[in-house]
């Protein structure tokens, strides 16, 4: 007899694992099952997220800048600094040991909400009595079935056509968050939110960094003048970034990697490389889920096919995160978890998508919620903006990162607050003040009375708020 549960969730990244905990403390029968192998082979939860994403990624984005700011940062502060050099393998160690930190402490709350974890890969065999049966392909084989299931079964990275990734010379986000050494010239193709990490990581480091992007505008769904200020910085760090191009033949050899490409002039070049790490996007993950066996359906993207809460065309079965429509976020993913275990146990479970934050960790980090200028103009809204810059902000200038601004973007008439978006220093903590005012349906002027704290960055929050209404203070 299979074992049996309320609810089996294949896939234990940041949607999965969330969802599976939910469930649990809802008091559920819980089922989580994961193939990820650690170096060792064994478990490891966390999915791209954990292991080979957000985490390893923000890990090497805070020691290259340490290591770019000891120098190039320190000497304004009167602190000088000699023989300065770079242990990169020590540097991966750590940024190993953060990723296993984080492994470990999802198990560890595996366990203590009781839910049964799988090590193997997880695929549909058919709908039974009492739900679906489910095949967990792991160093033994064996059946389980559960009444409910949550497919959580994440993403993978985009290939470029005739360039198939080795993690030798042409790396995914996976071998871009492990090369052994520091490449004297990289390539990345692909601007987005992946291109611009990974080569500021690489970038202070000391590669010669080239990111060839195919749309002729820098970071598009960004608003135009934050994305404006942003390739400004970018400009200064020596961070190049090509737009408007068509990738050509690539070679990959003893050598590195040959690049032929065509500029937006429409003049042929070529970029000769040691590495190249392609960063095109992500597809979504059904390899060997099998969703044929019960006739879950996919859309044309190969995303399993759902309604806004979740459901799929099958009763009782649900998908979350990158595996379905709608941003590619780990806390996108993570809400859709919450609130399908409480949809499951009858509850009403919610994901406003309209205030799911974005931050990108470059230095200046870049961050927004709602909607951009451009958004507003296409759609005819009448709207007021107001924008307050970090050079006015004192914290800023004590900090010696002045770079950037924050604006809002409010409703013409009633001041309600439709956009927020930052370029600058720690503004992936300062976006979620603007997050929880949306989510209140906050205006303008009610961030504007709020007492904020001097001197620090969040007062730049105000004072775009201000800026709204015209009267700022401090600038
Ligand atoms: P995943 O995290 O992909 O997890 C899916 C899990 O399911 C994996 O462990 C996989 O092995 C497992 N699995 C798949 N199929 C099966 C199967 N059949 N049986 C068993 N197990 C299976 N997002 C952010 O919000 N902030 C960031 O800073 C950020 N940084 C990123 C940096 C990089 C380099 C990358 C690549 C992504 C980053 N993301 C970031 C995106 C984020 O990682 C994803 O949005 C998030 O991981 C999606 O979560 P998920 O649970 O849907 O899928
Ligand atoms: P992306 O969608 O952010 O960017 C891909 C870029 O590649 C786009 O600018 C696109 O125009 C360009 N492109 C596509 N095809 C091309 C071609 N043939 N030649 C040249 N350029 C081409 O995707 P990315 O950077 O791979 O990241 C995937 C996803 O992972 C992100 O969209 C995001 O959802 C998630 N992520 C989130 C992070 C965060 O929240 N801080 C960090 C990293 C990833």
């Amino acid at each position: 007899m299979s074992k049996q549960f309320d609810v089996i969730v294949i896939g234990g990244g940041p949607g999965g694992y969330i969802a599976a905990i939910r469930a649990a403390q809802l008091g559920f029968n819980v089922a989580c099952i994961d193939e990820w192998k650690n170096a060792k082979g064994g478990p490891a939860l966390g999915g791209t997220c954990t292991n080979v994403g957000c985490i390893p990624s923000k890990a090497l984005l805070q020691s290259s800048e340490h290591f770019d700011h000891a120098g190039h940062g320190f000497a304004d502060h009167g602190i000088n600094v000699s023989g300065l050099s770079l242990d990169i393998g020590k540097m991966l160690a750590r940024k190993d040991q953060v990723v296993k930190q984080n492994n470990d402490g999802i198990t560890y709350l595996f366990k203590k909400n009781k839910i049964s974890s799988f090590h193997g890969r997880g695929s549909f065999v058919k709908a039974a009595e009492g739900g679906y049966e489910i095949k967990v392909a792991g160093a033994a084989e064996e059946t389980i079935v559960g009444k409910h299931i949550i497919v959580a079964t994440g993403s993978n990275a985009r290939a470029l056509p005739g360039a198939a990734f080795d993690e030798e010379n042409i790396l995914s986000n996976d071998g871009a968050l492990r090369m052994g050494a520091v490449p004297k010239k990289l390539a990345l193709i692909g601007s987005g939110v992946i291109g611009l990490e990974m080569g500021s990581v690489w970038r202070r480091l000391g590669s010669e960094v080239t990111v060839l992007e195919a749309l002729p505008t820098f970071l598009g769904a960004v608003d135009e003048q934050i994305a404006k200020e942003a390739k400004k910085a970018f400009d200064k760090q020596g961070l190049k970034i090509e737009l408007g191009v068509k990738v050509g033949e690539i070679k990959s050899g003893k050598k590195g990697v040959s690049i032929a490409w065509t500029n937006a002039k429409g003049e042929a070049q070529t970029l000769d490389v040691d590495k190249l790490i392609v960063s095109i996007g992500r597809v979504p993950n059904t390899i060997g889920l099998n969703p044929e066996a019960v006739g879950l359906a996919l859309d044309e993207r190969g995303a399993i096919n759902v309604d806004g809460d979740c459901k799929t065309n099958l009763p009782n079965v649900w998908a979350i995160g990158d595996v379905v429509r709608g941003p590619m976020l780990a806390h996108k993913a993570e809400e859709e978890g919450v609130a399908v275990a409480e949809r499951i146990a009858g509850q009403h479970g919610h994901v406003n998508f309209n205030t799911v934050p974005w931050v990108i960790y470059t230095h200046p980090e870049i961050a927004w919620v709602g909607q951009t200028e451009q958004q507003l103009k296409a759609e005819g809204r009448a709207y007021k903006a107001g924008t307050f810059p970090f050079l006015a902000n004192g914290r800023a200038r004590a900090l010696g990162d002045t770079t950037g601004m924050v604006k809002f973007l409010a409703d013409a008439t009633t001041d309600e607050i439709l956009g927020v978006h930052m370029v600058g220093p720690q503004v992936s903590e300062l976006i979620s003040e603007a997050v929880v005012a949306m989510e209140f349906k906050a205006s303008a002027e009610d961030i504007a009375r709020i007492c904020h704290a001097h001197p620090s960055l969040s007062e730049a929050t105000k004072e775009a708020a201000l800026a709204v209404d015209k009267r700022t203070l401090n600038f």
